[in-house]
């Protein structure tokens, strides 16, 4: 209910905002920025592009877009938001499935011109635009045999995703993507233009490491470099006959395997006959696995194999994650203890059971199950916003519904509540009591508490921001708020 009521108040203020004062703001804005950088309006090509999203419902008609190409820009921009409390969004790669956590009715920041990718070689160091995705950053780097650790699908913008945590495929190494961040160029709400780093200010740069939207506008992050030659793995497809045989094979991974250089993203989904289907990708950090790592899956027959020795960059390209024009969704999150069989059964049927009841509303279901090693948040170097409980190993299960009529996002969201509901009762009669575990924030829906995602680094999050925002500037911008 809380977050609804901040849905709705969020909408509210955006929709008491007439368009004609955004438009003025606009045209202030236009005439404020250097000739680098642009306005956009309806109509024109960049206007829709920066508007865009992964899902159709996280799509608004803003009043115009402006594409910033410089820090002193995004600081002219964000005084004038400011001052005339324009609501706004900042978009980096779209994919937020939270309406209205990236898009508005007001003025949409794009940042697509923060596209640059610098690998420095002596320093170890990789620094990256906000406005680049993922795989277009794997395939600038792939000449230097590094990357930084980041998105495991194509399409992923590097601003979201490491704004809220980053699980990725060295995680089972290197920790979450913010533990691996050593700077930040950041524009502070009332524009200053800082760098952020552990040593500058400990505060903010704890507080970006998933902390996300609500400290001010990060033009360019500026990442550990990781050195990766050949990977293994690839996408692995079983059908329904094969669903106990893989469920073994996975619990039997995700309790038994130690090896830090195997990841695997298992996702359940019904095919177009209404019965399971199984989507596994493996990841090995190294030209071919060790004997014994991932054998159990090769060993049941699969629909469809698409698995090699291979760059990292088409390792990533192997899941192609587009969906077709206008589907609207949601994600939610859970996290487990660890993934044992009942769970994994509990999730399948699950799949099975809001698979079916969903055929009556043309909208599909996914589960994806995300198993890391024990000592997953151990590699830190520094406390992080996300996430507030590292003592203690867990697991982010990502649900992921999908449906075209907007006359069901309530239904759909309700479906999703009742969906890990479900599951949160199973986990605790199967001995894991779960209610209190964090929320990873780049899954979970949008109404779930800002308690179980920040927890108890609320206070400091709290604390931080009131120092930093004291206006509430953020909070024109839709997101978690803390
Ligand atoms: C297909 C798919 C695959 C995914 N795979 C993974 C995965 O492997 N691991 C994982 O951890 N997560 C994954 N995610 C989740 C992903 O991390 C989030 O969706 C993330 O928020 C996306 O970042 P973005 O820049 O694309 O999103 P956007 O929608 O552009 O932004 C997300 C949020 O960040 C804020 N923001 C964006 N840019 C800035 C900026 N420069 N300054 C301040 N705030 C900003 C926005 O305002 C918004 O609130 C996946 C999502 C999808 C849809
Ligand atoms: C926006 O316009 C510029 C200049 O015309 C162009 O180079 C750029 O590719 C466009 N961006 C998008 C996202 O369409
Ligand atoms: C993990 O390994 C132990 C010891 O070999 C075995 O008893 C157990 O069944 C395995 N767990 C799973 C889920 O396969
Ligand atoms: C997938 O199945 C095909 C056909 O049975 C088989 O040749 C192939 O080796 C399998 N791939 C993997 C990676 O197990
Ligand atoms: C399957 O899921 C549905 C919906 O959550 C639930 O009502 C049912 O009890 C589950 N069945 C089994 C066997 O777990
Ligand atoms: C059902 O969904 C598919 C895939 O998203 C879409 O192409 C189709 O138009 C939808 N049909 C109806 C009746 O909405
Ligand atoms: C890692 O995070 C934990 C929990 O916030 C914190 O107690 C610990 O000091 C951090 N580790 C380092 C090396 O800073």
């Amino acid at each position: 209910m809380a977050s609804l009521r901040k849905i709705g108040t969020a909408f509210a203020l955006a929709s008491v905002f007439p368009v004609t004062l955004a438009l003025e703001v606009c045209t202030e804005i236009q005439r404020a920025v250097s000739s680098a950088s642009a306005v956009y309006y309806p109509g024109s090509r960049n206007y829709t592009a920066d508007n865009a999203h992964w899902v159709a419902s996280s799509i608004q008609s803003s009043a115009c877009t402006v594409e910033p190409a410089t820090a002193a820009d995004v600081s002219t921009i964000i005084k004038l938001l400011g001052k005339t409390k324009t609501p706004f969004a900042v978009k980096g790669g779209g994919h937020a499935t939270n309406p209205g956590w990236s898009s508005t009715s007001g003025v949409q920041i794009a940042m697509t011109r923060f596209n640059t990718v610098n690998y420095d070689k002596k320093s170890g160091t990789i620094a990256i635009g906000s406005g680049m995705i993922w795989d277009d950053v794997y395939a600038e780097l792939e000449p230097h045999g590094v990357i930084a650790a980041g998105g495991r699908v194509p399409g992923v913008g590097v601003a979201g995703f490491t704004l809220g945590g980053g699980y990725n495929w060295l995680s089972n190494k290197v920790g979450l993507t913010v533990d691996t961040v050593l700077g930040y160029q950041l524009v502070k709400p009332n524009g200053d233009i800082v760098s952020v780093t552990a040593t500058s200010n400990s505060d903010l740069f704890f507080a970006l490491k998933g902390g996300y939207n609500n400290f001010g506008i990060v033009t360019q992050f500026t990442f550990k470099a990781f050195a990766v030659g050949q990977v293994w793995g690839g996408l692995l497809t079983y059908g329904a006959a094969q669903a106990a045989a893989f469920n073994a094979a996975f619990a039997s991974f995700a309790v038994n395997t130690t090896d830090p250089n195997a990841a695997i993203v298992s996702g359940f989904a019904l095919d177009a006959s209404g019965k399971p289907i199984v989507a596994n990708i493996m990841f090995y950090n190294g030209p071919s696995p060790p004997a014994g790592v991932f054998d159990k899956f090769l060993a049941i027959k699969n629909i469809s194999s698409d698995i090699s020795t291979r760059s990292f960059h088409s390792l990533v390209e192997a899941a192609p994650q587009d969906l077709p024009t206008g589907t609207r969704g949601y994600f939610d999150t859970l996290s487990f203890f660890e993934y044992t069989p009942p769970i994994i059964n509990a999730i399948l049927n699950e799949t099975t059971f809001w698979g079916a009841r969903l055929g009556a509303f043309n909208a599909s279901v996914g589960y994806h199950l995300e198993p890391f090693l024990k000592t997953l948040y151990t590699h830190n170097t520094t406390a992080t916003a996300f996430p507030f409980l590292r003592s203690q190993r867990f697991v982010p299960l990502q649900l992921q519904f999908t449906w075209n009529s907007p006359k069901y996002d309530t239904i759909m969201r309700e479906f999703m509540e009742q969906s890990a509901a479900h599951l949160t009762n199973v986990a605790n009669q199967n001995g894991q009591p779960i209610q209190e575990l964090p929320l990873y924030p780049n899954y979970a829906l949008f109404s779930s508490p800002a308690e179980r995602i920040y927890g108890s680094n609320l206070p400091r999050l709290k604390a931080i921001k009131a120092q930093v925002d004291p206006q509430n500037v953020m909070g024109l911008a839709q997101g978690w708020k803390v």
